[in-house]
């Protein structure tokens, strides 16, 4: 029986919507705005996409929303001082720099430079540091975040189940095996991280009841990868030319979606799987910044 499709767009929707509640909760009872400062150093087109986009659910949602667009050529210090600015700005409250930044900027150094009660993002290390810990206190980095919430959403039980994550990056791999594992509500899963040089992958991947592929190589999981029933979370986003596109690309998944999803219980197409939840927590995230600036529950 073919998987049963996990919508990403209606769950991140139903998120987008209480939100826009919780923000207009805020406004009426604590006269307080939630503000999101985003800043995009340089051109490179798929950020200046995710950049809109951003922009656009703030002020759908009601939040207030700053941009900040900055030449390709903008200094390391130059960036540490707008950031500063904004550590300092009591309109603003999530403070995210997009990424990929120019070559001659540390993105170590910029992330470190952003207010931990303000990194929406949790790139800073003492946030990650505080997810590895199991504090609370912090916050949940958006994709990874993204990916629990439609696992609960979907009705999928986590605890005791075996997740099996294929990679090990900074943005969703190794957060998400920490979010997952945690021992806490929807998490105390026993989690397993593969990645280029594991060993006996395909074996690893069958043993999973939840399969989160977050390698960056397209179609790399395969039907024989994956458990009859288990839950696919895809969340690759790879260009593959396609001359009949009007872009002359299309976006795939890690997963080789049409016979992987004759095996899965349920997963996640690309586009509309994972992606639209990034930007459902961010905005989350936000209202958590100025909820807990001003100590509102
Ligand atoms: N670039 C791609 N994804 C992200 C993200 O979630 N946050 C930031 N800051 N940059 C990104």
């Amino acid at each position: 029986m073919p998987a049963r499709l996990i919508d990403g767009k209606a769950i991140a929707e139903r998120i987008q919507t209480e939100t826009a509640s919780e923000i207009a909760r805020l406004k009426a009872e604590h006269n307080l705005t939630p503000g999101l400062a985003v800043i995009l150093v340089g051109e490179n087109p798929a950020s200046v996409a995710y950049v809109s986009s951003k922009d656009k659910m703030c002020t759908r949602l009601g939040m207030h929303s700053l941009r900040l667009n900055l030449p390709a050529s903008t200094t390391e210090g130059e960036l540490l001082a707008k950031i500063n600015d904004l550590n300092f700005d009591r309109t603003i409250h999530g403070i995210l720099v997009q990424a990929p930044l120019p070559p001659h900027i540390s993105e170590d150094v910029i992330f470190a430079g952003v207010d931990p009660t303000k990194d929406v993002d949790c790139f800073h290390p003492l946030n990650i540091g505080k997810l590895a810990l199991g504090d609370d206190s912090g916050f949940f980095p958006c994709t990874p975040a993204g990916i629990q919430q439609l696992l609960i959403r979907s009705g999928v039980p986590i605890e005791g189940r075996h997740v099996v994550v294929l990679g090990r990056s900074r943005i969703v791999g190794r957060p998400v095996s920490l979010i997952l594992s945690q021992k806490a509500k929807n998490a105390n899963a026993t989690v397993t991280v593969c990645h280029s040089r594991s060993a006996n992958l395909a074996e690893i991947c069958r043993s999973a009841d939840i399969l989160v592929a977050a390698i960056g190589v397209a179609h790399f999981v395969k039907a024989e990868m994956v458990r009859e029933g288990a839950v696919v979370i895809d969340v690759g986003i790879n260009r593959v030319e396609d001359k009949t596109a009007a872009k002359g690309y299309r976006l795939v998944g890690d997963v080789d979606f049409e016979p992987v999803s004759l095996k899965a219980g349920l997963i996640t197409p690309v586009p509309g799987g994972v992606g639209p939840m990034t930007i459902a927590m961010l905005m989350h995230n936000t209202v958590r910044a100025a909820k807990l600036r001003h100590g509102i529950e």
